[in-house]
């Protein structure tokens, strides 16, 4: 299996879906814009890669995990937008263009990334009705996404981010805790709800679950690690910020050489938890693929 062919093609589907949805859209026209802009910059979409390619490997339908698809990488751009604002990272690029605040102001950016975020439950809801009525996994599905990008999920680990900021407390437990929430949570919701909208049994659920526990660990400290080693000009969005923020890393709290250890062996036990699933080489090959990724 080609992964990067693999990825390209999930995410041609999910990112004409987004752009279809939002460009039929009535409202107003510099808020659509706002939103567009950074859903069209450019990310990896991984998330909704991977929330297609475990709908695929069990037996589901693309069409039924479309519209989730598209969720969970809206939901993860308004995520990037807001976490760009002067008043939490201050960043200024992102996705290799200047960050949505830079371009339509704080404001904007703001109801932009609002925008994305009630726009993916309305491309939930509408999918469940189109596709789903009595479609009882895609309902889990949806109640999964709900409750790990909200306030006992993402927002409570940027939350805790934020705070830790000033607060200080430098400890592995403070630093797993909000690797596993502001990053894990909308990652284990991608494989999950990928999974559910299948109909998939409890065991492979399961395993997938255990997977974004593993692979959402892996994925922020590789993202630790690039802020600390990675080019920017490759990655798209500035480095060195970490250390400079009093921000809680694996890099700030271990070190370079220790954190890449740590991405090691979470990469390994997410390829363990994977290998549970027949036909999951699309995951153990995305595996290798973030442990050696430069962006
Ligand atoms: C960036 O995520 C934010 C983190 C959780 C580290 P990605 O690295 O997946 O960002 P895009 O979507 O490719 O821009
Ligand atoms: C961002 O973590 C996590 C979310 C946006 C929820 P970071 O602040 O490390 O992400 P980057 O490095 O800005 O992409
Ligand atoms: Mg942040
Ligand atoms: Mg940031
Ligand atoms: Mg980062």
């Amino acid at each position: 299996m080609n992964l990067n062919s693999k990825i390209k093609e999930y995410a041609s589907v999910t990112e004409d879906a987004i752009k279809r949805y939002i460009n039929g859209m009535e409202g107003n026209e510099t808020l659509k814009k706002a939103m567009l802009y950074s859903v069209t910059a450019g990310g990896k979409r991984l998330r909704s890669s991977m929330v297609l390619a475990a709908c695929e490997m069990l037996g589901g339908k693309i069409e039924e995990a479309l519209p989730l698809a598209c969720a969970l990488e809206t939901i993860h751009t308004y995520s990037l937008i807001h976490d760009d604002l002067p008043a939490l990272d201050n960043d200024d690029l992102r996705r290799g263009k200047p960050s949505n605040h830079k371009v339509f102001g704080e404001a904007m950016a703001i109801l932009a990334g609002d925008g994305l975020l009630s726009t993916a439950f309305e491309m939930m809801v509408e999918g469940y009705v189109k596709c789903g009525i009595g479609h009882d996994g895609y309902v889990k599905a949806m109640r999964y996404i709900a409750r790990a990008i909200g306030a006992r999920g993402m927002v409570s680990g940027q939350a805790c981010d934020i705070e830790n900021e000033t607060n200080q407390v430098f400890t592995e437990e403070m630093l797993k805790h909000i690797h596993s929430n502001k990053t894990g949570a909308l990652i284990k919701a991608s494989v999950v709800s990928g999974a559910l909208a299948a109909n998939a049994k409890d065991s492979d659920v399961a395993a997938l679950e255990e997977f974004g526990e593993q692979y959402g660990l892996l994925f922020q400290i590789t993202d630790d690690i690039l802020d600390f080693e990675g080019d920017e000009a490759v990655l798209g969005k500035s480095t060195g910020k970490d250390s400079k923020s009093n921000k809680l890393t694996y890099v700030t709290l271990f070190g370079a050489a220790r954190a890449h250890e740590l991405a090691g062996i979470a990469a390994e036990n997410a390829k363990k938890a994977v290998s549970r699933i027949d036909g999951s080489e699309f995951f153990a090959e995305l595996v290798d693929h973030t442990i050696g990724r430069n962006r």
